[in-house]
């Protein structure tokens, strides 16, 4: 088939290169020239594992195209997704400038039948919108189709994740457009469900939402076991042993960031509120998550009650593992929480370094985590990439003024460390909140 895929941000590059891999002619159009030419000439403007080599090869063989060209891309196409950048705004509020925009020009370019999918994450009622508006721009009154196809893929696993789908939605208004467009994902053989685009749209915001309480839900029980010394990693396993519950999403520590479950919470609470609901539950799980920061800085002050001029090196700046994303990370609230205090920070990341730069300018950037923590009275682990686990300990607390972790994320043995002659400190491990 072949597809046009608008917007070549994490969703839109990687469904453009899916699409192709599975046999599919796809042009992938971006407004920003530069990021055209990076991919031409196979240069990666995100950091996601087995991306180039999808891409290059796709692109190589044909079947993948970068242009500017949005007009020509519509006019070639019979399936145009929009992929492009939903942001909120301050009030919790979608955004949804670009992907009207991205609408008025699809339908300026329209020269016949086209089926049109947001997969872009909207607010439910934005197919109609997408809809009102292709009927006010088109130019022969040629016939169209608006679906809803929600992307589930996460940052850091996303063709892995767009290979191997738990489930395809395809929200249409017939059937017949529903099958056209399941034909595209008919080879991954993943469980699919054809619903009509109100309910496509409320499915992502609802899974999203559920996840985002899950993780919240996990760091209230986190915080309860702090107060009755209980430890959250068992508690979080003995209830991910029922299957009704699943062990998935119950990760204590810092709380979620990323481009997707804050601003998708704050858009289902003001998207029900419009709508006469007031979605308390998901104001709860917000505030829980806006609070872990604070509370791990508390913890710091805790053991460090004179922060001003103490020095912290802090392992790991993107919002989770294996992106360069800094999105909503929580490194950037520690961070900037901790510099509020006076302290210094020595700050190392595996990918995120460069991003980092432009959002964090006042600290200094290591070459790697042992040189992070030379001189730091702690170091701080805010991030859980898979190398932080493999440090050298002894190496590093050679180098420290002080042997003290402060671990963010609970990826350490908490028995381990101490016997290795650490102050341990983590989060919702009651029992190991004052290192014995
Ligand atoms: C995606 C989804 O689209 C969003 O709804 C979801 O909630 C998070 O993931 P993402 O892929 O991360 O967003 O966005 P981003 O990395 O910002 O990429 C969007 C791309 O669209 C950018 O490259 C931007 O230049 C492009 N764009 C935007 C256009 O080409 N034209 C436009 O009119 C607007
Ligand atoms: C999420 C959804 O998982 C995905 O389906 C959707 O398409 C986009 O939004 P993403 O934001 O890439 O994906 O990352 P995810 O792995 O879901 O993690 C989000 C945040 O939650 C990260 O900050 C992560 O550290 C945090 N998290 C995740 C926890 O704190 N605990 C957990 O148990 C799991």
């Amino acid at each position: 088939m072949n597809i046009c895929v608008l917007g070549t941000g994490y969703v839109g590059l990687v469904t453009g290169a899916i699409f192709a891999e599975l046999g599919n002619e796809v042009i992938c159009v971006d407004k920003i020239a530069k990021k055209i030419e990076m991919l031409i000439n196979g240069k990666m403007p995100i950091y996601e594992p087995g991306l180039e080599e999808l891409v290059t090869r796709n692109h190589n063989e044909g079947r993948l195209e970068f242009i500017t060209d949005l007009k020509s891309a519509i006019e070639r196409s019979e399936i145009i997704f929009i992929c492009v950048n939903t942001p909120s705004m301050e009030n919790g509020e979608t955004d949804l400038s670009y992907v009207k925009n991205a609408a008025k020009e699809i339908a300026l370019a329209m020269n016949g039948y086209k089926i049109i999918v947001n997969k872009s994450t909207v607010p439910v009622g934005t197919g109609d919108m997408v809809r009102d508006i292709i009927m006010e721009f088109r130019p022969n009154n040629e016939k169209f189709d608006v679906v809803s196809n929600p992307e589930f893929l996460r940052e850091g696993s996303a063709i892995n994740d767009a290979l191997n789908p738990d489930r395809i939605i395809i929200g249409a208004s017939t059937k017949q457009v529903a099958f056209r467009l399941l034909e595209l994902y008919a080879s991954l053989e993943a469980p699919m469900l054809i619903t009509d685009v109100y309910s496509a749209e409320v499915i992502k915001y609802a899974s999203n939402a559920f996840l985002a309480t899950k993780i919240s839900f996990i760091n209230a029980i986190a915080n309860l076991c702090e107060k009755v010394g209980a430890d959250v990693g068992d508690v979080a396993k003995g209830m991910g042993r029922d299957h009704r519950i699943s062990k998935d999403f119950l990760n204590p520590g810092l709380g979620f960031g990323g481009s997707c479950f804050p601003k998708d919470v704050k858009s289902l609470v003001h998207t029900s509120s419009k709508m006469g609901y007031e979605f308390d539950l998901l104001k709860h799980v917000m505030e829980i998550n806006e609070d872990r920061a604070q509370h791990f800085v508390n913890l710091i002050k805790s053991r460090f009650p004179d922060i001003k001029g103490k020095t912290f090196a802090v392992l790991g700046l993107s919002f989770k593992p294996n992106t360069d994303d800094m999105r909503e990370a929580k490194s950037i609230e520690i961070i900037n929480l901790l510099i509020k205090e006076g302290a210094i920070l020595r700050v190392f990341d595996p990918i995120a370094m460069e991003s980092a730069k432009k959002i964090l300018p006042d600290v200094t950037y290591c070459s790697s985590a042992y040189e992070a923590c030379e001189g730091a009275h702690a170091f701080i682990l805010s991030t859980e990439w898979r190398e932080f686990k493999q440090l050298n300990m002894e190496r590093i607390k050679g180098t420290m003024k002080s042997p003290v972790i402060f671990d963010g994320r609970n990826i350490y043995d908490p028995d381990r460390k101490k016997r290795m002659g650490f102050e341990y400190y983590c989060m919702g491990r009651g029992k190991w909140l004052k290192p014995s």
